[in-house]
């Protein structure tokens, strides 16, 4: 079911007691201020998943920002999906630009996590995006496809109708260059019709797809309504809570 989700990143910040104290404003405002269906989401940094998952309630749900791909073993220093899951998680991000970029982390390697994500009961927030050279040459279009084909497509129309599709021009993440919401829109509905041609057109009509990078207060409202965007994925934006809360407030 196609759903609106402003989902924050907060990427390797704050220590313990700030994600506590920033989480809490979240939480107060996002309950004061939203008065609609969509979802608000903070996907935090393994130490403070815990206690963010007993504070959110049904307010702001939890989600880490990957996991590993095997059940448990002798993967020094690693947290898998079950761990995830088993302290409150719903969500998790796979394949954000920054593990593709800094952790060399494969389309196969990320379609292993979003396996085991999904056998552990968490929803995968699977991202994808081109690189500025790649938007620059025209090959995009192409780069989407194959992240698509070789990273989520091999799952059953089951399996990928439980996913969340995050797009990430890898340009605009952090720069402050956010895509227009026509160039947004574009990746948005070709992104759409790949999965149609893949599964079927209900499928990719109820399959909810997100906006990444420098998405912030001014911005929000022209991405939100274009018609195949359909929230979010917050980065710096995340880490203020009147910013996020008013993100979240768009769909109000
Ligand atoms: O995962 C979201 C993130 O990559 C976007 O970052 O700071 O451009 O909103 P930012």
């Amino acid at each position: 079911m196609r759903k609106k989700i402003v989902a924050g990143n907060w990427k390797m910040n704050l220590d313990y007691a700030e994600g506590i104290s920033l989480f809490s404003e979240i939480v107060n405002m996002v309950r004061d201020e939203k008065n609609g269906d969509q979802l608000a989401i903070i996907c935090a940094p393994y130490v403070h998943l815990n206690s963010l998952a007993k504070l959110g309630g049904d307010t702001v749900s939890i989600g880490a920002q990957n996991c590993h791909q095997k059940e448990s073993g002798a993967y020094t220093g690693e947290i898998s999906a079950k761990m995830i899951k088993s302290i409150g998680c719903e969500y998790v991000i796979i394949g954000h630009s920054e593990r593709r970029q800094y952790f060399a982390e494969s389309d196969e390697l990320l379609a292993e996590k979003t396996v085991i994500a999904l056998q552990n009961g968490l929803v995968p927030i699977f991202c994808i995006g081109e690189t500025l050279d790649e938007r620059n040459n025209g090959s995009y279009f192409d780069v989407l496809k194959s992240q698509l084909e070789n990273g989520v497509f091999g799952l059953s129309t089951e399996d990928f109708s439980k996913i969340v599709i995050a797009y990430e021009p890898v340009w605009a993440i952090g720069t402050g260059l956010t895509a227009s919401s026509d160039q947004a829109q574009e990746v948005h509905a070709f992104i759409r019709k790949e999965i149609a041609a893949k599964y079927d057109a209900s499928t990719a009509e109820a399959t909810t797809i997100l906006y990444g990078g420098s998405c912030n207060p001014k911005n929000a409202a022209e991405l939100f309504a274009q018609p195949d965007i359909d929230g979010g994925l917050i980065g710096g934006a995340s880490l203020k809570s009147r910013d996020f809360t008013d993100i979240v407030k768009t769909f109000n």
